[in-house]
Parts: structure tokens; C-alpha cells; sequence
């Protein structure tokens, strides 16, 4: 069973390094938006830890709500079909979106949400990834403010899981 950290290959960026860059894009952020209302909308559940620290590093007023997109359709496999199964109480329309997320793979995900969230008539609509893998042959709408290029490798941590495990650790660490 693949739950032990002793299973873990290699850490890819420690603590040290992912609070730094966070802290960057913290104030990257805080520069983007000199005005209006901002919600910063997290993808659960992968994007927890990572907002959780972002949304500190960002020095101006904002709100926090969270979405869950369900894929279905291929098992494992990132399909095309995402639904929202919580979509956030809070009102979009007027309002700066940033749409946070913890990794683009195929960017599939990223693709429908933008599409449902384009419609929600907000002022502004930017994604924030912690790490971008490249692998995406279309992405509807690039992350604005991205931490990390990623490699292609299987990543769990900060958030980050496989099967559910490993996403209390506080490093990114590759399975392979
Ligand atoms: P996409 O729709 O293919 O871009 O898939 C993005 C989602 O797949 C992310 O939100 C993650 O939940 C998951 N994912 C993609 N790559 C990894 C990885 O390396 N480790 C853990 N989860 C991943
Ligand atoms: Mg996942």
C-alpha cells in the first residue's frame, strides 16, 4: 500500500522554498488588484494548504470561498466532464475572481470551470496554480500568477494527493 513516506522518491520543493514563493505571489497579487472586491475562490480539495498560506501573503481586504468540481466518466483519468458539486454561496457578479488551484495537468478542469465561472458576470476572472505541469494542449485561460513549474511527474503534499494520502505534508515530493 502506497501511504508510507518512506515510499516517497525524492522531495521536489521543500518547505523553505514553497513559503517563499508564496509569499512572492502574495504580493504579486496584492499589486494586481489596487481596487475593488476580491474573492478568492479555492478549488477543493487539492488547493487548501495553498490558500491557506496565500491568502495571508495578500495585504488587502478579500473574501474566501471555495468551489468542488466533480470529473467523471474515465475512473482515474482527468475527464472532460466536470461538474460543480458545491458551487459558492457568494455573489460573483462585480467582484475580482481568482480561481485558485494546485496543479494544471491537462488544464481539463480548469477549461470547464473557467467556461461555467465566465457566466457568473464577474468584473474579472484570473487563475492562480500553484505548479503547472505544461502538459495542457488548450487552456481556455493561462494562470495569471503561477508558483512553480512542475515536472512530469506524479506529485502528492502540500495539499497535493494520491488516493487521499499525503496531503498533509508540508513538502511537494515525487511517487516515482
Ligand atoms: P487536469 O484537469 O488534468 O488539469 O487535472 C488537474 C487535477 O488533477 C488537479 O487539480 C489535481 O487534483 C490532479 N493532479 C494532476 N496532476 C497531479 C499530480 O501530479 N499529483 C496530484 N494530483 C494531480
Ligand atoms: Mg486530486
Amino acid at each position: 500500500m502506497l501511504s508510507s513516506i518512506a515510499e516517497l522518491k525524492r522531495v521536489v520543493f521543500d518547505e523553505e522554498t514553497i513559503a517563499e514563493r508564496v509569499r512572492e505571489l502574495g504580493q504579486e497579487i496584492t499589486a494586481a488588484y489596487p481596487d475593488g472586491e476580491l474573492l478568492v475562490l479555492g478549488l477543493l480539495k487539492g488547493s487548501f494548504i495553498f490558500l491557506s498560506d496565500l491568502v495571508r501573503k495578500i495585504d488587502r481586504p478579500l473574501q474566501v470561498d471555495f468551489l468542488v468540481a466533480s470529473s467523471y466518466g474515465e475512473g482515474t483519468v482527468s475527464s472532460g466532464n466536470v461538474r460543480l458539486v458545491y458551487d459558492p454561496e457568494t455573489e460573483l457578479a462585480g467582484k475580482h475572481i481568482l480561481l485558485v488551484e494546485d496543479i494544471i495537468d491537462t488544464g481539463r478542469t480548469l477549461n470547464k470551470l473557467v467556461a461555467l465561472l465566465g457566466q457568473r458576470r464577474a468584473r474579472s476572472l484570473e487563475i492562480c496554480a500553484l505548479l503547472h505541469k505544461h502538459a495542457a494542449e488548450h487552456l481556455e485561460l493561462e494562470a495569471k500568477f503561477l508558483g512553480f513549474d512542475a515536472p512530469t511527474l506524479f506529485l502528492v503534499g502540500y495539499g497535493l494527493d494520491h488516493a487521499e494520502n499525503f496531503r498533509h505534508l508540508p513538502y511537494i515530493a515525487s511517487l516515482t
